[in-house]
């Protein structure tokens, strides 16, 4: 292997690392090996399902290292302080000590909840990011945020601990059943809603090959898509500024989840129709035309993503207050990303409470 000719893409920031795109996972012990003296025991933290499927691929390239693999249950519900808790208990019993590397091997959870566990022993560990879920490779993997959640609220208890490097491997995303797949897709049109027009094109052109898995397309889908948030996390790592257009179709999707108590409805199904809420309430702003809006609604219903929630007792008014408690608010006003034509996204502080239930009616 030679380092100087993989695709890597640098993400600047107070310590810039890179995202590796299309390596395989068993080389990722020779570049450890090239960039780390001083590592001895690596823990690998992932769940079962993804242990089967790619821990011993892993674990060929760190034959060297003495290696403890950690696997936590799936779902959301994990990334928690009791988890946390238990992995510091394994980790402590493994003699994880203060050179210990973390290796997060799956999706978003295991990112969150691996990194922040990184972010917390013993004041912080070193970590690498091997993102197994779409979602996970062109968004949770890169950009430094780690978590976990607390009955208050989603990704409550974080910290902003940048990995090492991004390790990821295309190949792995063929064992990903599609309801996860189209998680990824709704945040990646996310991503080429506000900040990349060609990738939207991208999206409509290729519809086919993106449902077929050709695997040509799929690599350009997510290092085009992984490139719009390193872009992005470069210009503002601590979302400061533009990061927060990363959130377009967020505040609806998460008053939807939370009202729905998380059930019924997918993160993906949400920023989708949080996606087509926000369209309208732009087209309300004069910040969207009509046929940008359809462009939008047809893009997401081509891949199988909703634009619309059947009713069954949903109240636009109690979505609305959900919204009250949205992380982005100032002063009790509430800050919302608005798309403007396609591509290109905002800040907007203007939108009256009426014009939102409005932009609610539109999807309900
Ligand atoms: N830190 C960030 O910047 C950021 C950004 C966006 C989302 N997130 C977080 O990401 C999480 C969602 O992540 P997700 O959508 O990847 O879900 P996930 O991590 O729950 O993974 C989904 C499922 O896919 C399985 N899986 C993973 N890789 C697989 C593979 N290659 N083949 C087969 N099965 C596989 C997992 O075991 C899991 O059951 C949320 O907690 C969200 O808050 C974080």
């Amino acid at each position: 292997m030679n380092l100087e000719e993989l695709h890597k893409i640098e993400v600047i920031a107070d310590k810039p690392y890179p995202v590796f795109l299309g390596v395989p996972i068993e080389d990722l012990g020779e570049y450890l090996h090239a960039q780390l003296k001083d590592v001895e025991h690596i823990l690998i933290i992932t769940h079962q399902v993804v242990a089967e499927l790619y821990a011993e691929r892993l674990k060929k390239g760190l034959l060297d290292y003495r290696v403890n693999l950690l696997t936590v249950p799936a779902g959301e519900s994990e990334k928690s302080l009791e988890r946390l808790s238990q992995l510091t208990t394994a980790a402590l019993r493994c003699g994880a000590d203060r050179k210990t590397l973390v290796i997060a091997l799956g999706g978003g959870v295991i990112g969150d909840l691996a990194g922040f566990f990184a972010s917390v022993f013993m004041r912080g560990l070193r970590f690498i990011q091997v993102p197994t879920t779409l979602l996970a490779q062109v968004d949770s993997s890169i950009g430094g945020k780690v978590a976990v959640n607390h009955p208050a609220g989603k990704n409550i208890l974080g910290a902003f601990h940048p990995p090492l490097a991004v390790w990821t491997d295309f190949k792995t995303l063929e064992s990903l059943p599609w309801a996860e797949v189209e998680n990824g897709l709704a945040e990646s049109i996310k991503h080429a809603m506000s900040a990349n027009p060609d990738l939207f094109e991208f999206f409509e052109k290729q519809e086919q090959s993106i449902k077929q898995r050709d695997p040509l397309i799929w690599s350009e889908m997510v290092t085009r898509s992984s490139s719009v948030k390193i872009g992005i996390v470069s210009e503002d790592e601590r979302e400061q500024g533009i990061r927060a257009l990363l959130n377009l179709g967020h505040s609806f999707g998460h008053a939807l989840e939370t009202e729905m108590n998380y059930r019924g409805v997918t993160h993906g199904q949400g920023v989708s129709i949080g996606l087509v809420a926000a369209s309208y309430l732009a087209k309300i702003k004069g910040l969207m035309t009509s046929e940008e809006v359809s462009r939008v609604e047809q893009l997401l219903t081509n891949f199988g993503l909703p634009t619309k929630i059947a009713r069954k007792g949903l109240d636009p008014k109690i979505l609305l207050q959900h919204m009250q408690t949205d992380k982005k608010n100032q002063g009790g006003r509430k800050i919302l990303i608005l798309p403007k034509g396609i591509g290109q996204a905002v800040i907007s502080k203007e939108c009256t409470d009426p014009e939102i239930l409005n932009a609610w009616e539109q999807v309900i």
